[in-house]
């Protein structure tokens, strides 16, 4: 058993009736890890999230929360997971101030703690200032930020969250994503699924796509992404930008560095590089740029984007990306 893991799900099963919504699946978020989970629709993401919160029984397989097994131990297992599984309908007369009480009550937290518990979170979703408020009023990107602080009201160590900023509109998107980067702070390693690619490249550590629900590839955003950016030959497109013109020279010396397979100027202050090299050949581009005192304007690998990445992975699927 590692204990260094938050999570650990090993053959992951769930099968609906003859239907198997999710396949064998192993899944392993390490402590203070932020990792994506991504897929098409009916990929069974929210099914694995549901499992690993303990909200549905899985067929088979094993689930260990920070190395507790949550099928032997439920309770203890499920003591420190906070989630948000599907968009929450509240009382809409309630106020944010007595929707933490409750949740204290079912944390089995005292009034003082909850008290206490409560200022934190609701400030920390920025809501403070709404506590007393009906939820009734609150617009959606609202109800969603007192969800994430009824999440956040024990404390919890793991954090899952199924698609927190689906129908948000762009500033509640950013809201929330802002308070997401902001738990990394602390320490907390957290699980996320989401049709926005952007969210994963800027808040995730690592990813896991799956689709029907098998995993298709998992591992560091980065450098899935850098991967993603490779022809079949191997190797990716660099382009340079700089501030001043290139000269003969400086485009003779760099087509002479390690890993540069061919270069194409693409006028007088840009040139295209195709590359197979190890990091350290590729910093070394930089050195001529400025060996030449050119002033480096840009450096970006061509079609290293998530995007890219999503769509090889699941090419063939009609699949629905934001
Ligand atoms: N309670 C259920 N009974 C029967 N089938 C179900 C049930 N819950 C989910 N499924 C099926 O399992 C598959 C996976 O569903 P799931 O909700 O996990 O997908 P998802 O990846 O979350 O999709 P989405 O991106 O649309 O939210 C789907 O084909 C779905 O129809
Ligand atoms: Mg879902």
């Amino acid at each position: 058993m590692d204990g260094q893991l938050a999570i650990d799900v090993a053959g992951l099963t769930k099968t609906y009736g003859t239907f198997t919504a999710v396949d064998n699946l192993d899944l392993k978020v390490k402590k203070g890890e932020f990792m994506g989970l991504l897929g098409p629709n009916g990929a069974g993401k929210s099914t694995t999230l549901k499992s690993v919160s303990g909200l549905i029984r899985p067929t088979s397989g094993q689930i260990l929360i920070n190395g507790i097994d949550s099928q032997k131990n439920h309770r203890k297992a499920l003591a420190r997971v906070g989630c948000v599984i599907e968009t929450p309908e509240f009382y809409r007369g309630y106020t944010p101030a007595e929707l933490m009480e409750y949740a204290g009550r079912i944390y089995g937290l005292n009034k003082t703690e909850t008290a206490i518990r409560a200022r934190d979170v609701l400030e920390e979703v920025k809501m403070w200032e709404w506590r007393n408020k009906p939820i009734g009023e609150f617009s959606k990107g609202m109800r969603q930020r007192v969800a994430l602080a009824q999440a956040l009201l024990p404390n919890p160590e793991v954090i899952i969250l199924d698609e927190p900023t689906s129908g948000l509109d762009p500033r509640g998107m950013i809201e929330i994503r802002q308070t997401l980067n902001s738990l990394k702070k602390r320490d907390r390693s957290l699980l996320i699924s989401t049709h926005i690619l952007k969210e994963v490249s800027e808040m995730c550590g690592t990813v896991t796509m799956i689709n029907h629900g098998k995993v298709v590839t998992t591992g560091d955003v980065a450098s899935l992404i850098h991967q993603s950016a490779m022809t079949d030959a191997g190797s990716v497109e660099i382009e340079l930008r700089t501030l001043k013109d290139m000269t003969p020279a400086f485009i003779t010396d760099l087509g002479g560095c390690a890993g540069v397979k061919n270069t194409e100027k693409m006028g007088s202050r840009e040139v295209k590089v195709v590359f197979s090299g190890t990091d350290e050949d590729q910093a070394s581009l930089v050195d001529v740029v400025y060996r030449y005192d050119l002033r480096l304007l840009g450096m970006t690998e061509k079609g290293a984007d998530i995007e890219k990445l999503y769509m090889n992975l699941t090419k063939g699927e009609k699949a629905s990306v934001q």
